[in-house]
């Protein structure tokens, strides 16, 4: 079975999302990989509805159905493929669209096949019509729709999108079954009760992506702690993943009272899960949370000031509270544990990153950085937005030793 996943902006830490989601599932090969799209072949059937709710860095997931050479489609294939789709449709009138992707081939080969689409398009509409079947062509200015358009079309219930994926040699016909629920991301992220963005909030979708390289076995009872856990937004999504055992703290009050509030909102809902939120500094936590009993640590701490003067003075101070907090954290997780944690890498004037130089401190620690396979040296993924001065730093770590 081959599958194509569109990737969001952050392609590297998708891509390394869907392994670590796939992993348990099946065993599957990578065939096909750009900056926006990939293609999995897997062994096993998957459900895509299921992996795409617990995806935060998917936007659009489907089955590749055919796949032809050159860079022009035939229109005769095209009514073949569309004929199988319609025959399980049993809806009066047809919304159909398309979206190209661009799969590592040349710019002049990509426009030579973006250029067809209209005109097929109109085509296909003209040939349904001669049948007596209505139709709708949901296009767009860009090349790709968005979940947005495929979701408030009904491109997957009342019709279809085809995808292209244009490859050097070949181009892969894919069909859209699910798309990321933006509705249900804007509502968790913009109705909750407590939010103040220049607090420094983690995106909801970095939040699920996280939580799902920490956790390597996808078993959802796991104790799960964010010891900087602001306004709960790690929490949140992972009990929105399902996970039961949740446990926040914050060394600040109004940080602690908004994350509970959060809680208690997102409760509403009808997630089971028990939360565990209290005041604490992160240099005593193992104070308030018993020895080796917590299965992932997953958080994005302290990243400094928004505005640094001096920040060689900065990450000094930094440092020190990620190397304290690390000693902490190892007498409280369990062997074998693991932490997906952000470190914060500044942006000098050269344009040259800036990170916190505490990697063999931690090792000698008993701390083991699992590398990102398309990470930088350090082994971790940098996850970056325009013109943000403090760049994102992911690492996966593993508790070896004590
Ligand atoms: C970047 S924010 C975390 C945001 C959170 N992920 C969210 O989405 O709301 C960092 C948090 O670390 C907390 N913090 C700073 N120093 C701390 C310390 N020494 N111990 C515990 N928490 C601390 C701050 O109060 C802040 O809420």
């Amino acid at each position: 079975m081959k599958y194509f996943f569109a990737l969001g902006h952050q392609p590297k830490l998708s891509l390394a999302e869907i392994k670590s989601v796939l992993s348990p599932l099946t065993d599957f090969v990578i065939k096909n990989i750009s900056h926006e799209v990939c293609i999995i072949e897997t062994k096993e059937k998957i459900d895509l509805s299921l992996m795409q709710k617990k995806l935060g860095g998917t936007i659009k997931a489907g089955k590749i159905i055919q796949e032809s050479h050159g860079n022009k489609i035939f229109f005769p294939m095209l009514l073949d493929t569309v004929n199988k789709i319609c025959s399980n449709l049993n809806n009066s009138k047809i919304y159909f669209g398309f979206s190209l992707y661009n799969l590592n081939t040349k710019p002049s080969d990509f426009s030579a096949f973006a250029r067809q689409i209209n005109f097929l398009a109109l085509k296909l509409k003209n040939k349904l019509k001669s049948r007596g079947l209505s139709s709708r062509w949901v296009s767009s200015k860009k090349r790709i729709l968005s979940s947005v358009i495929v979701k408030k079309n009904k491109l997957l219930k009342n019709g279809f999108e085809l995808v292209f994926l244009i490859g050097s040699k070949k181009v892969f016909w894919g069909q859209t079954l699910n798309c990321q629920d933006f509705r249900a991301y804007e509502i968790r992220d913009f109705k909750r009760p407590t939010r103040n963005i220049e607090r420094g909030m983690i995106p909801l979708r970095l939040a699920k992506i996280m939580l799902n390289l920490a956790d390597k076995e996808k078993n959802y009872s796991q104790v799960i702690l964010d010891p900087f856990c602001g306004f709960g937004t790690i929490l949140q999504e992972a009990a929105e993943m399902g996970y039961t055992n949740l446990i926040g703290s914050d060394s600040d009050k109004e940080m602690v009272e908004g994350a509970k509030e959060n809680l208690k909102w997102f409760a509403g809902f009808g997630s089971k899960f028990k939360a565990n939120i209290f005041q604490s500094d992160v240099r005593k936590i193992s104070q308030k949370i018993e020895s080796f009993s917590i299965d992932l640590i997953v958080t994005e701490p302290y990243l400094g000031p928004l505005k640094i003067r001096d920040w060689q003075l900065e990450i000094k101070k930094i440092s020190n509270l990620y190397l304290v907090s690390f000693k902490e954290f190892k007498k409280i997780l369990k062997p074998k544990g693991r932490i997906c944690i952000i470190f914060p890498a500044f942006l000098g004037s050269n344009r040259n990153l800036h990170f916190l130089p505490i990697l063999k401190k931690l090792k000698k620690m008993g701390w083991e950085i699992q590398p990102f396979a398309d990470g930088i040296k350090r082994g971790s993924i940098i996850y970056s937005r325009s013109a943000q001065f403090v760049r994102r730093e992911i690492f996966i770590f593993t508790n070896i030793k004590n």
